[in-house]
C-alpha cells in the first residue's frame, strides 16, 4: 500500500487506536518520550497531514508553518486552550477535540481532590508512614464536614453537571455560576455571591482569555474563610501567587489537578503547604477513558482527512 500520509502522534496513547491509521495506510509517527521539547515537535511536524497533539504541545502558527500540508489537529483532550484556533481557521486546518468521554473519571477525580482537602486524607497519610500515629485522640486531623456543606461550582458544563450529582450523594448543598442559567434544580448565583456563600469551590470552566486568572487575589480572599478550592479544570484559572498566599491562613486548604506554571517546578511553595494536595493533571487518567480519547480522536483525524465532518469539531 503507498503510504498515505505522515500523522505526528505526539506521546504514546493506551489502547490500539493508532492500529486504525496504520490499516489505512497513514505513516503514524509516534513520539515516545515523556514530553516533546519545542524544538523536536518542530521538527517532527515537517511533512505532517495529520496531528494529534496532547495539552502540553503548544500548537501555535508556528508549528502550523512547519507543516504546510497539515489538515487536522486531533486533540488528545476536550481542552482546546494549547492549540491557537485562529491560526488554525486562518490556513484551513480543521481542529477536533474529545468532549464528553473524559467527563465522568474528571468528576470523579474532583470529588477525590475535595475529599482529601476536606478531611486531610493526605496529611493523614503522611503522618502515619512517618510513624506519628501513637494514639487516637479527638483533636486529631480535624477536617470539613460535607454533610450539608455548600459547594460552589464555576462552569455548569458536563463535568460540572457530573460533579454536582456526586457532591448531592454526599450531601451537599450544590450553587452554581455560569454564563447564562440553566434548566438545574440548583440555584444559579453570579460569582461574587457564589464566593460568598460556598465552602468549597470547584472550577470547571475552560481557559479564555476572558477566564484566564478568573480567581484572581481579589477573588481568592473574598472565598469564605476557611473554606476550599478545587481545580480540576485548567491551572491559568488561578492566580497561583495569591493562592500560595490564601492558603496561609485565610483558606482551609485547596485540591489541584492542574496548575499555573504546569508542571509546577520541584520545590514550588504550593508543595511545602500541607493543605494544598497536588495531583498531576490526571482528571482524565482512567485506564477505559484514556482509551476511548484515543479512539475519539483518530475517528475526528480520519474524518478530516476524509473531507467528512468531523464528530467533535472545534474548528
Ligand atoms: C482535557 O482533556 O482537556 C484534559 O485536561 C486532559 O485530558
Amino acid at each position: 500500500m503507498t503510504p498515505k500520509g505522515k500523522i505526528l502522534v505526539t506521546r504514546s496513547l493506551p489502547g490500539n487506536a493508532l492500529e486504525r491509521l496504520r490499516e489505512k495506510g497513514y505513516q503514524v509517527e509516534v513520539h515516545e518520550g515523556l514530553f516533546l521539547p519545542r524544538e523536536d515537535l518542530l521538527k517532527r511536524v515537517e511533512g505532517a497531514i495529520g496531528l494529534i497533539p496532547t495539552v502540553e504541545d503548544r500548537i501555535d502558527a508556528e508549528v502550523m508553518d512547519r507543516a504546510p500540508e497539515l489538515k487536522v489537529i486531533a486533540c488528545y483532550s476536550v481542552g482546546v486552550d494549547h492549540v491557537d484556533l485562529e491560526a488554525a481557521k486562518a490556513r484551513g486546518i480543521r481542529v477536533t477535540h474529545t468532549p464528553g468521554v473524559l467527563t465522568e473519571a474528571t468528576a470523579d477525580l474532583t470529588l477525590a481532590l475535595l475529599l482529601a482537602v476536606a478531611r486531610r486524607v493526605v496529611e493523614g497519610v503522611d503522618y502515619a508512614r512517618r510513624g506519628l500515629w501513637r494514639a487516637w485522640h479527638p483533636e486529631l486531623l480535624l477536617g470539613m464536614d460535607l454533610q450539608g456543606a455548600t459547594l460552589g461550582i464555576v462552569g455548569m458544563g458536563r463535568i460540572g453537571q457530573a460533579v454536582a450529582q456526586r457532591a448531592e450523594a454526599f450531601g451537599m448543598k450544590v450553587v452554581y455560576t455560569s454564563r447564562a442559567p440553566k434548566p438545574l434544580p440548583y440555584p444559579h448565583l453570579s460569582l461574587e455571591e457564589l464566593l460568598a456563600t460556598s465552602d468549597i469551590v470547584s472550577l470547571h470552566t475552560p481557559l479564555t482569555p476572558e477566564t484566564h486568572r478568573l480567581m484572581n487575589r481579589e477573588r481568592l480572599f473574598a472565598m469564605r474563610p476557611g473554606s476550599i478550592l478545587i481545580n480540576t479544570a485548567r491551572g491559568g484559572l488561578v492566580d497561583t501567587e495569591a493562592l500560595v498566599e490564601a492558603l496561609k491562613g485565610h483558606l482551609f486548604g485547596a485540591g489541584l489537578d492542574v496548575t499555573d506554571p504546569e508542571p509546577l517546578p520541584p520545590g514550588h511553595p504550593l508543595y511545602t503547604l500541607p493543605n494544598a494536595v497536588i495531583t498531576p493533571h490526571i482528571g482524565s487518567a482512567g485506564r477505559r477513558t484514556r482509551e476511548r480519547m484515543a479512539e475519539i480522536a483518530v475517528e475526528n483525524l480520519l474524518f478530516a482527512l476524509e473531507g467528512r465532518e468531523p464528530p467533535n469539531p472545534v474548528v
